[in-house]
């Protein structure tokens, strides 16, 4: 099977990259399921209701998050009401919404985790022991973890924790595409950031114009997202899903 996973959608531009691209990639690359980092997906950070459902309708099978989850009042309720769309494990418990899911495709069971990072990050949860808790309950042929995180040690800490207990584990959260996708020893694709679904002459997605006012004047102004020319970063993770093991990791940057 062809798994699929989309870096970070960064506001209208972005989602409006990968709405236009999708169907023309799962062909490409006969992709049978979908993951797509959506938490930049709203003009104002985090994710809308009308977002969501634009994207899931659009082609993504799941959402994941990150630390701009709660940006958007109405995400709780959205994280209550749809099972496809799910936010860190690692937030503390009673926060709405969940984690991880497994899914259905054909016969096959994909679970799918989201945690967050704490190296430079908002205060968590320990991601280590809440996927370790979230494995053990998990019934799926295949497993996928979106790890978002600032610190590229941490992501590959990670990978090394997971190496032979999940079928593949991307980081998300740095919107820059790290070129070091390969297959751990013990069968879990790995990559350490996908990089961002969005606009290409910009600072992350945000204006370039606001980001140097920051850096040389010192003076911070509320970040607004680019528009224009987008790019769109994902990675296709081939995987058997009799083992649970991925066979191989092709990156991908469309501009
Ligand atoms: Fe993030
Ligand atoms: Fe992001």
């Amino acid at each position: 099977m062809k798994i699929l996973a989309v870096g970070d959608i960064v506001g209208d531009a972005g989602t409006e990259m990968f709405l236009s691209n999708i169907e023309q990639i799962k062909r490409q690359y006969a992709v049978d399921f979908c993951i797509v980092n959506a938490e930049n997906a709203s003009s104002g950070n985090g994710i809308t209701r009308r977002k969501a459902e634009m994207l899931l309708s659009g082609g993504a099978d799941v959402l994941t998050l990150g630390n701009h989850t709660f940006r958007q009042k109405e995400a709780a309720a959205l994280l209550m009401n749809n099972q496809r769309v799910l936010r860190p494990l690692n937030y503390p418990q009673g926060t709405p919404g969940r984690g991880a899911a497994v899914y259905r495709v054909g016969n096959v069971k994909i679970g799918v985790v989201n945690a967050m990072g704490r190296i430079y990050m908002d205060y968590m949860d320990c991601p280590f022991r809440g996927i370790d808790k979230a494995l053990k309950n998990m019934q799926a042929d295949l497993i996928f973890v979106d790890f978002h995180a600032e610190a590229t040690s941490e992501k590959i800490s990670m990978g090394w924790h997971l190496d032979g207990r999940v079928t593949a584990l991307f980081g998300t959260h740095t919107h820059v595409q790290t070129a070091d996708e390969w297959v751990l020893p013990k069968g879990t694709g790995y990559i350490t950031d996908l990089g961002m679904t969005g606009p290409v002459y910009s600072c992350l997605g945000v204006k370039k114009e606001i980001t140097l006012e920051r850096f040389i004047n010192c003076i911070p102004k509320r970040f607004e997202f680019a528009d224009g020319k987008c790019m769109l970063c994902a990675a296709v993770f081939t995987v058997d899903e009799t083992t649970g093991k991925t066979l191989s990791v092709e990156r991908i940057c469309i501009r």
